[in-house]
C-alpha cells in the first residue's frame, strides 16, 4: 500500500487528481467513485480540470435503497451536483435505489460491472472500516448486495439528513469482491475519526471485522491521509 500524507483536503484532492489524470491519459476508461466528503476536493478538481470525460463511464459504489436519483438526500443527485451536471461522462452508472426488487437491482448491477470493468476505483472509509456500505462482517468476495446500514453509519449520515429517522436503513452497495477487481484504488481519509478505521487498514490483521483491510490484499492501492487520519499509523 501507498500512503501519501497531505496537510488538508485540499492537497488530498490535487494528489488524487493527479493519479486520476495519469490514469486516464494511460488509457483509464472507466472509474469508479464514491460519495461522501472525502472525495468531494478530488471532484473539485475534476471539474475545474479540462479533461474531457464524455468518453468515459463511471460506477458508483452505492445508493440508498428508497431513494429516487431527483431526491437530494440521494447519491445520485449528489453525484450528479458534484460531479456529473459540470462534467458528463458518456454513462454513469448509480445503483437503482427506487427499485424495491433487491434481487433485480443488485443482479442489473454486476452485469453493469462486469461489462465495464473498473480501471480506477476512488473509495472513502467509514468509521469502522467500512467501504461502499460493506460493514463489518460482509464477505470479502461479497458482489452487489441489499445492505442494512451500522447504528454508527446511520449516526454518521443523519447529518445530511434532517432527522435522524430520514436516513434510510437499506443500501445497495457494491460488494468487495467486485472492489477488489478494479486495477488500482484510491482510498481518500481525512480527520480524527478517521484514525482507527486507517490503523487497522493498513497495520491490522485482514479480517472481515475491518472491511477496508481485504484492501492489503490488493497489488495497487494508495491511500490519501491527512495528519489526523494517519496519527494512528505505527
Ligand atoms: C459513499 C461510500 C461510503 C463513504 C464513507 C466515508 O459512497 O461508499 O463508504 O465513502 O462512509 O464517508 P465520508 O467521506 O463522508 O466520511
Amino acid at each position: 500500500m501507498n500512503i501519501i500524507k497531505v496537510n488538508d483536503t485540499q492537497m488530498g484532492g490535487k494528489e488524487a487528481f493527479k493519479i486520476v489524470k495519469d490514469d486516464i491519459e494511460n488509457g483509464a476508461k472507466v472509474l469508479g467513485l464514491a460519495t461522501g466528503s472525502s472525495p468531494i476536493t478530488l471532484y473539485n478538481e475534476m471539474t475545474s480540470s479540462d479533461i474531457d470525460f464524455s468518453n468515459m463511464t463511471s460506477v458508483n459504489l452505492d445508493e440508498y435503497v428508497g431513494l429516487e436519483p431527483t431526491n437530494e438526500q440521494s447519491y445520485h443527485y449528489f453525484m450528479n451536483e458534484h460531479l456529473f451536471n459540470k462534467k458528463p461522462f458518456k454513462n454513469s452508472y448509480v445503483p437503482d435505489g427506487s427499485n424495491p426488487d433487491a434481487e433485480a437491482a443488485t443482479k442489473a448491477y454486476d452485469k453493469i460491472i462486469e461489462e465495464n470493468p473498473i480501471d480506477l476505483q476512488i473509495l472513502g472509509i467509514g468509521r469502522n472500516g467500512h467501504i461502499g456500505f460493506n460493514e463489518p462482517g460482509s464477505p470479502f468476495d461479497g458482489t452487489t448486495r441489499k445492505v442494512g446500514l451500522t447504528e454508527s453509519t446511520i449516526e454518521a449520515n443523519t447529518r445530511f439528513f434532517e432527522d435522524e429517522k430520514d436516513v434510510p436503513r437499506f443500501a445497495y452497495s457494491m460488494g468487495i469482491g467486485s472492489i477488489m477487481k478494479a486495477k488500482k484504488i484510491i482510498l481518500l481519509a481525512y480527520g480524527e475519526n478517521k484514525a482507527d478505521a486507517i490503523a487497522a487498514t493498513v497495520d491490522g490483521p485482514v479480517t472481515e471485522d475491518c472491511p477496508a483491510s481485504a484492501l492489503q490484499n490488493h497489488p495497487d492501492v494508495t491511500i490519501i491521509v491527512d495528519e489526523a487520519a494517519a496519527s494512528k499509523l505505527k
